[in-house]
C-alpha cells in the first residue's frame, strides 16, 4: 500500500529563489511512471551536492525531489516486468535531472530504466555502490573493451578518496590492476592502502609534465578531476593505454596536445552514466555483484544521513571534507 502522504526532499527555484527542503507529498505529484517503489536506500554523490545546493545546474526543471540514486521494493507496479515486492535499482537516468529523485520514502519511476537487484548485492550494498560504484566499474568496461590489461601495468585513479575514486581503487584492484591513488588527502593513504592501493601519491606535491609526451608511468587512468590533472595524464600514459574520463572536480579544461595520441595510440574515453544504455547498465550491474563487487564496501561507506540532515552531506562533500561514500537511509527498515 502506497500511503497518500510520504517525505521528500525537494529542491525548488522560484521567486523566493534556489532552495531545497524535506516535504510531504502524494505520489501523484511526482513525475509520471509505471512503478511506485518503497525507497529503502539512497546516497551522496557530487553532483547531488551541486543540485542540492544549486551550486551546479543539475534541474532542468523545477520543483524535483533530489537524488540521482535509489533502492528499494516495488510496492506498486503497472508493469508486465515489474512485481510488488521485488527489490530494483535505479541511478541516473534522469533521476534529479528531469524527474523527482530518489530522496523520497515512495517514488514513482518508469519501469524501462529499473535494473532487477542483481543476485549477490542488498539494497544497502546496491546505494553504497550507487552511481559512483556503476562510474567507477562502467570506466573499467570502457577501458576493458578498448584493450586494456592488467599485465600492461598500473592504472592511475585521481580524486581517490571521493565516492567514485575509492570504490575504482578497490574494484580495480579486486580485477587485478596495480593501482595508484593519486589523492589530496594524504592522510587518508593508509585507507586507501586498505582497500587496494599499491601506491598513493599525493596531489599538492606532484607537478604535472607540460611537454607534449613525459616519461610514462601509467597504463591507464580513471580520471575524476579534469583540467590540470587530467592534461597532466595524457602526457603520461604508455603506449595503446587508455583514460576514462568521467569527473570535474578539479576543472572543466583539457589542455594536451594530438602527440600522445598519434604516438604512443593512448585513448580518452568519456564516460557518462546518467545516459548509459540499458544492455551495458545491466551488464555492468552483474559484474558489480559478481567478480568486480568491492571487497571493501562497509569502509567505504564513512558516513550514513536521514532525509533532513542532507543539506550538511552537500555543505561536507563540495569543500572536500569528507572520502568515502555516504548513505542516505529513507525506509531501510520498512522495506527490508
Ligand atoms: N561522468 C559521470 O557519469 C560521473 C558519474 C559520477 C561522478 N562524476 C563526477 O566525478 C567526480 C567525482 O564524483 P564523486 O561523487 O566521487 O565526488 P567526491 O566524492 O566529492 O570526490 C571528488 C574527489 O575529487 C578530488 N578533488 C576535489 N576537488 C579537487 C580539486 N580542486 N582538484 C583535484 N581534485 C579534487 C577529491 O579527492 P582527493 O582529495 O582524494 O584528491 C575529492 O574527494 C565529480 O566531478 C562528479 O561530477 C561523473
Amino acid at each position: 500500500m502506497v500511503p497518500t502522504r510520504f517525505k521528500a526532499f525537494r529542491i525548488f527555484d522560484d521567486e523566493t529563489g534556489h532552495r531545497s527542503e524535506v516535504v510531504e507529498q502524494g505520489v501523484d505529484e511526482q513525475t509520471a511512471g509505471d512503478v511506485v517503489i518503497q525507497v529503502a536506500w539512497s546516497s551522496v554523490n557530487y553532483k547531488d551536492a551541486l543540485a542540492g545546493t544549486g551550486k551546479g545546474k543539475i534541474l532542468r526543471q523545477f520543483p524535483l525531489n533530489g537524488g540521482i540514486d535509489v533502492a528499494g521494493v516495488v510496492a506498486q507496479s503497472e508493469s508486465a516486468d515489474f512485481r510488488e515486492g521485488d527489490e530494483v535499482l535505479m541511478t541516473g537516468c534522469g533521476l534529479s535531472e528531469t524527474r523527482d529523485g530518489g530522496y523520497s520514502e515512495y517514488l514513482r519511476v518508469p519501469s524501462e530504466w529499473l535494473i532487477p537487484l542483481p543476485q549477490g548485492l542488498d539494497l544497502r550494498e546496491a546505494m553504497a555502490l550507487g552511481t559512483a560504484g556503476f562510474t567507477a566499474a562502467l570506466g573499467l568496461y570502457r577501458m576493458e573493451a578498448n584493450g586494456q590489461t592488467p599485465d600492461m601495468g598500473p592504472l592511475c585513479v585521481t580524486g581517490a578518496s571521493g565516492g567514485v575514486g575509492s570504490l575504482a581503487v578497490d574494484i580495480y584492484s579486486k580485477a587485478g590492476y596495480e593501482v595508484c591513488a593519486l589523492s589530496g588527502k594524504s592522510e587518508e593513504f593508509g585507507w586507501l592502502h586498505e582497500l587496494g592501493a599499491e601506491q598513493c601519491v599525493d596531489r599538492h606535491g606532484l607537478e604535472w609534465p607540460s611537454a607534449p609526451m613525459a616519461s610514462a608511468r601509467f597504463a591507464g587512468a580513471l580520471d575524476n578531476v579534469g583540467g590540470e590533472g587530467l592534461s597532466g595524464l595524457t602526457r603520461m600514459i604508455k603506449p595503446w593505454g587508455s583514460i576514462a574520463s568521467c569527473g570535474m572536480a578539479g576543472g572543466i579544461d583539457l589542455n594536451t596536445t594530438v602527440m600522445p595520441f598519434i604516438i604512443r595510440g593512448i585513448s580518452l574515453i568519456g564516460i557518462n552514466s546518467a545516459g548509459c544504455r540499458y544492455s551495458i547498465r545491466s551488464e555492468v550491474w552483474q559484474r558489480l555483484a559478481g567478480d568486480w563487487k568491492p571487497r571493501h564496501l562497509d569502509k567505504i561507506v564513512t558516513a550514513v544521513s536521514e532525509l533532513d540532515g542532507l543539506p550538511d552531506c552537500f555543505e561536507r562533500l563540495l569543500s572536500g571534507g569528507g572520502h568515502g561514500r555516504t548513505l542516505v537511509r529513507i525506509g531501510a527498515d520498512a522495506a527490508a
